[in-house]
């Protein structure tokens, strides 16, 4: 009998910070409503980190409790894998303050930068590393504080976005390789740089010396995201030989209402099967994925055996997509 090393996802966590910004009180700083918030992006609320608090305390937070969760200690976990655009520092990487933060002192941690896609590379990046068989268990997660790159005074942006993490904890395990097997099944991740000036922070340590806030045409972004998100899924069905309507749950990355009705409409998606937190997180870039598969365990939407589909696009372009049985 064949034996195929497949990373399982034992454990889902999560963490938002406190203190929530509704649209309402958005309204106070820069000339906007509740109204045009809602009907062109779907955001009611975002949370938003107080101060002192980092991107790593969030990560923190998430990973311990998909830690408990697996029922797995901290010292049995050899890979820390943080996807992140507004890391505590330049360097080191937030991976190994988050490591170093839950105790861990073997293995290695490190960050995956790709913005908005970061955690679908992440993952990707987690899946080749445990089936080397090099690393045995990885903490994957995702882990925000956009709230600090954003211009507060631009409308057109600060609207958009909100800080948190989530994380999940992979496990490599034998399997047969079949197709009710759990564990990730296939990975997709995909870039084009020629887009770079779409969305991007004009700061930087090797440029400016500054951090930068972030800088986006909309319009160009919801254009390719449609496309892109949509193509990759496609590919990702054809490859995996799974049909659409075999998704038990689409979770995908949460920037805008409109972008995911106009996939969900192209690959004929039922609205029911996708998870949605944007409503309540705004888009929090590498968090949102983990903080929707945590909500989907929470509300119990996701189950030992579920076929769960996560798609991403970022800044770089970047996009991506990861099949997984739960
Ligand atoms: N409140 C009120 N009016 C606003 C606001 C606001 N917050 N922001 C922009 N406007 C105004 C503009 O000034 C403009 O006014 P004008 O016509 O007088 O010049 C008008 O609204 C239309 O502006 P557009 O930018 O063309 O508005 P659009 O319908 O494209 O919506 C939005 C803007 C919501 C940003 C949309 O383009 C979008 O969602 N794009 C996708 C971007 C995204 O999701 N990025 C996240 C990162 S990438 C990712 O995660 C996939």
């Amino acid at each position: 009998m064949v034996t195929v090393i497949r990373s399982v996802i034992r454990g889902v966590g999560a963490c938002l910070p406190k203190r929530v910004m509704t649209n309402e009180d958005i309204s106070k700083i820069v000339d906007t409503t509740d109204e045009w918030i809602v009907e062109r992006t779907g955001i009611q609320s975002r949370h938003i980190a107080a101060e002192g608090e980092l991107t790593s305390d969030l990560g923190i937070v998430a990973c311990r409790q998909a830690l408990v969760r697996a029922g797995v200690d901290p010292l049995d976990v050899d890979l820390v894998i943080c996807a992140t655009a507004t890391p505590d520092r330049t360097f080191p990487a937030t991976a190994v303050r988050i490591q170093a933060g839950l105790g861990i002192t073997r293995g290695a941690a490190f960050d995956v930068q790709a913005v908005c896609s970061g955690f679908v590379y992440a993952l990707t990046v987690a899946d080749g590393l445990l089936r080397t068989g090099q690393f045995r268990r990885a903490l994957v997660v995702g882990a925000e504080t956009f709230s600090r790159i954003l211009d507060w005074t631009d409308r057109g942006t600060c609207v958009l976005f909100g800080d948190g993490a989530g994380a999940v904890l992979l496990e490599a395990q034998p399997t047969h390789g079949a197709r009710e097997d759990r564990g990730i099944l296939f990975t997709r991740i995909r870039s084009d740089g020629r887009f770079e000036d779409l969305l991007y922070v004009d700061g930087g340590p090797g440029s400016t010396k500054t951090t930068g806030v972030l800088r986006m045409n909309g319009r160009e972004v919801f254009r390719h995201a449609v496309q892109k998100i949509s193509g990759v899924i496609e590919e990702t069905l054809v490859a995996t030989g799974y049909a659409a309507d075999e998704i038990d749950l689409f979770v995908p990355h949460q920037a805008n209402q409109r972008i995911l009705d106009g996939i969900a409409k192209k690959l004929n998606v039922s609205p029911g099967k996708i998870v949605m937190t944007l409503n309540k997180h705004g888009n929090t870039s590498a968090a949102s994925i983990p903080l929707a598969l945590n909500q989907a365990f929470e509300e119990h939407r996701i189950h030992e055996g579920s076929l769960v589909l996560m798609e991403a696009m970022g800044g770089g372009f970047t996009w991506g997509a990861v099949l997984a049985r739960w």
